[in-house]
Order: structure tokens, then C-alpha cells, then sequence
């Protein structure tokens, strides 16, 4: 008694058995509910893998129509919601309104604080797949003082994001198709990712029987972090630092430095000590977008690049540290015109299907606990707290 097993970053615990998500980071393999993140990027689209992530197979053709027509039922927020967002300072960090935001849903849907109630469940899970793009563009959009633009529920779920984000009333906004697809396999891509840290933070929070929309709330909280959901942000930052390419050599030999915290964002993975899969496809439609658009970017080419260099480099090659998918997301959501601030949005956005996939099965677990780890003490033994007044 007493006496437990320490594991400081969880790197060799368990701690939950799950049917979602597969991730062989020595062989560079993710698989969802077994089919290869690859033939999923290739042959499906987002709302498909939200499906089959959510239910465990993919869907006959009327389970599919059907649930679509749910998710777009659920795109528009409560009207009330608009004074949340106007309560923000218009200079606040889009990750700051959605925390907030998406924690308040739970003050709209009362039925969603049963979570014993599968039905609820369900409803929640709903909700939230098809309300984060309708949130996450309206922060935007508040952000730069636009009005905010409703749902269209004719377009698919990336159209009608970049709709959105990019819809003025003075003009109409038809999506560039290389571009849909490419936000359609950013979601894809980012969907579920096993038990991430955010992931194992809605676990955590939804095992005291939290309401879903706190749940994910926290998980947004955690994503927000530079070492998680934040890298691709970071990494646009690093770009921007490094200026231009003849400046790479010396932040290269930066991250090589033991006594230099700078490490090259977008680089390396926990769990990938191979190619991230993820990266590799990622890395395909950066350079489709990149010829698609024709855009004359100089941060661009740092990232090129950067992206060769680091490839060639022996530091990187012995540490197995290969560009991430944030590395190219990144990459592609700029020269597609979503601003810096609005990465880890788009993370959030696409891996609340995953967040929710595992709170649900979490939930529907035999015997399921709530979490509480132990710690290993190392403060003061027991002392007598002086009867003397403070010096
Ligand atoms: N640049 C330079 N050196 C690095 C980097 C990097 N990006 N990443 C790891 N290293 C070195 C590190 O210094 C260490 O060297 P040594 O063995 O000599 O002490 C070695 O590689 C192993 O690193 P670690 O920190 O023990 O590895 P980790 O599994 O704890 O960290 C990581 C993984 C992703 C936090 C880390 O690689 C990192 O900070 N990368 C940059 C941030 C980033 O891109 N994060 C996004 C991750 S993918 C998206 C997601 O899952 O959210």
C-alpha cells in the first residue's frame, strides 16, 4: 500500500481499453475502427469517418443520408449565444472564445446533464458535430468585426465552413473545390488520434459524469497548448522568425542545442517515431494547394524549405524527428487564407468527433470508474504547525 507505478507523461500506461483507434508508431499505422487513415483521406469524406468513428462501421447509404440530415439540423446556435460571443474583447484569442463558448452550450441544452441517458447522449454528440463549424467561424468573424453568417445547410460541412469564415453580404463566396478538399481532409486527418492529451482530458472530465459540452470545453483547453493542437500555430510562428531561407542553417543548429529550449515546431511526435501518416498525406495536398492557388508566399518557401533540410539532417534522422501533420495543416491553411489564430480552432473543430466517439464509448464501458490517479508525495513529512504567531 502506498506504493504505485510511476509513469511521469503516461509513456508506458494504458489507461483505458477502446475499439476507436489504432496507432503503430514504429510502422507509421493508424487505423480507424480498422481502415488506414490513408484509404480514408483517399476514398471517404469527413462526415463519413465522424459517422464511422462514432458508430463503428461505416454507414449503408439511407444510414448516411440520414445522418446528415441530422447534422445539418443541429448547425444553428441559440440566438442568445451571439451576446457570449459579444461579451469577448474583440482582440481575444479565438482558443479563449471557444473554451468559453462551447462550456456554455451546456447552459442551453439541459437535457445533455443526464449523460446516464443514451438518447441524451446521442442528442449531445449531435449538437456538438454540427455546431463547432457554426462556432468556430463565428469567433472569427467576431474576431474582424464581420457579421456573423449562418449556416447553409445545401453546402457539404467543409463548403459550408469555409462559407462562414469567408462569406461577406456584399459578395457571394464559391469555394475553390482543391480548397473544400483540402479542409475536408484536414477534418479527416485530425478527426481521432487514440488518447491523446486532450482526448485522456475529456475522458478524465467526463468520468465524474460531467456534461458533455464541459467535457470537450476541457479538451479544447488542453488542444490549446503549443506541445499539442497549438504546434501548428507555433509553427507558423517559427516560419515567420526564421524570415527566409538562408536563415535556416542557424535555427536548425538552434534546436540541436541541449542548452537552447527552441526546438523546431511541427517536428516530431510522440507516438510516430516513423513518417506520421497523417503528414504524408497531409504533405500531398499542401503541394496540390500550393500549385492550385499559385500563391507567392516567402514564408512558403521557407517551409519547403525547411521541410528538406530537416529531412536531410542528421540531428532529425537519428531522433527520428519527421515533419508532423501540423506542419503541413499549417502550410495549407494559410495559403488558403485562414489566419494564424484560427490553427488549433481548426483542430478543435475537427477532433470534437474523436473527443466525443471516446466519451460515448467511455461512458457505455462496464464498470466504468471515475479516473483518479495517484502520486508519488515528495513534499514535507507531517510537522507541528507552530502556536507562536507569524514571524
Ligand atoms: N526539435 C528539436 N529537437 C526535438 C524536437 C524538435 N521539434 N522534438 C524532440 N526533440 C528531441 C528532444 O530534444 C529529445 O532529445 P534528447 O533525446 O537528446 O533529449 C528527443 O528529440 C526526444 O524528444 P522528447 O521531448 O523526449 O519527445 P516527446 O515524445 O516527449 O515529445 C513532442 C514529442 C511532439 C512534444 C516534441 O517532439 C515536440 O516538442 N515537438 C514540437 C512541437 C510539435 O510539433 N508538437 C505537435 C505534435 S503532433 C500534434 C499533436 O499530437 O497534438
Amino acid at each position: 500500500k502506498g506504493y504505485f507505478t510511476f509513469d511521469p507523461g503516461f509513456l508506458s500506461t494504458a489507461s483505458c481499453e477502446s475499439q476507436i483507434t489504432f496507432i503503430d508508431g514504429d510502422k507509421g499505422l493508424l487505423l480507424h475502427r480498422g481502415y488506414p487513415i490513408e484509404q480514408l483521406a483517399e476514398q471517404s469524406e469527413y462526415l463519413e469517418v465522424c459517422y464511422l468513428l462514432l458508430f463503428g462501421e461505416r454507414p449503408t447509404e439511407e444510414q448516411y443520408s440520414q445522418f446528415k440530415l441530422i447534422v445539418t439540423r443541429h448547425t444553428m446556435l441559440h440566438e442568445q449565444l451571439i451576446h457570449f460571443f459579444q461579451g469577448f474583447r474583440r482582440d481575444s484569442h479565438p482558443m479563449a472564445i471557444m473554451v468559453g463558448v462551447v462550456g456554455a452550450l451546456s447552459a442551453f441544452y439541459h437535457d445533455s446533464l443526464d449523460v446516464t441517458n443514451e438518447r441524451h447522449r446521442e442528442i449531445a454528440a449531435y449538437r456538438l458535430l454540427s455546431k463547432m463549424p457554426t462556432l468556430a467561424a463565428m469567433s472569427y468573424k467576431y474576431s474582424i468585426g464581420q457579421p456573423f453568417v449562418y449556416p447553409r445547410n445545401d453546402l457539404s460541412y467543409a463548403g459550408n465552413f469555409l462559407n462562414m469564415m469567408f462569406s461577406v453580404p456584399t459578395e457571394d463566396y464559391v469555394p475553390n473545390p482543391v480548397v473544400e478538399k483540402a479542409m475536408d481532409r484536414i477534418f479527416i486527418l485530425h478527426a481521432d488520434h487514440e488518447q491523446n492529451a486532450s482526448t485522456s482530458t475529456v475522458r478524465l472530465a467526463g468520468s465524474s459524469a460531467s456534461n458533455p459540452f464541459a467535457c470537450i470545453a476541457a479538451g479544447i483547453a488542453c488542444l490549446w497548448g503549443p506541445a499539442h493542437g497549438g504546434a501548428n500555430e507555433a509553427c507558423l510562428a517559427m516560419l515567420e522568425e526564421i524570415g527566409s531561407v538562408d536563415r535556416i542553417p542557424e535555427f536548425i543548429e538552434r534546436a540541436k542545442d541541449k542548452d537552447d529550449p527552441f526546438r523546431l515546431m511541427g517536428f516530431g511526435h510522440r507516438v510516430y517515431k516513423n513518417y506520421d501518416p497523417r503528414a504524408k498525406v497531409m504533405r500531398e495536398t499542401c503541394h496540390d494547394v500550393l500549385e492550385e492557388l499559385k500563391i507567392d508566399d516567402p514564408l512558403l518557401d521557407v517551409a519547403m524549405a525547411l521541410e528538406h533540410i530537416a529531412l536531410t539532417d542528421e540531428y532529425f534522422i537519428e531522433k527520428k524527428l519527421y515533419p508532423n501533420v501540423d506542419f503541413y495543416s499549417g502550410i495549407v491553411m494559410r495559403a488558403i487564407g485562414i489566419p494564424t489564430t484560427m490553427f488549433t480552432v481548426m483542430f478543435a473543430l475537427a477532433r470534437t468527433v474523436g473527443w466525443i466517439a471516446h466519451w460515448i464509448e467511455m461512458l457505455q464501458t462496464p464498470g466504468q470508474r471515475i479516473g483518479r490517479p495517484r502520486q508519488l508525495y515528495t513534499g514535507e513529512s507531517m510537522r507541528d504547525f507552530p502556536k507562536k504567531p507569524r514571524e
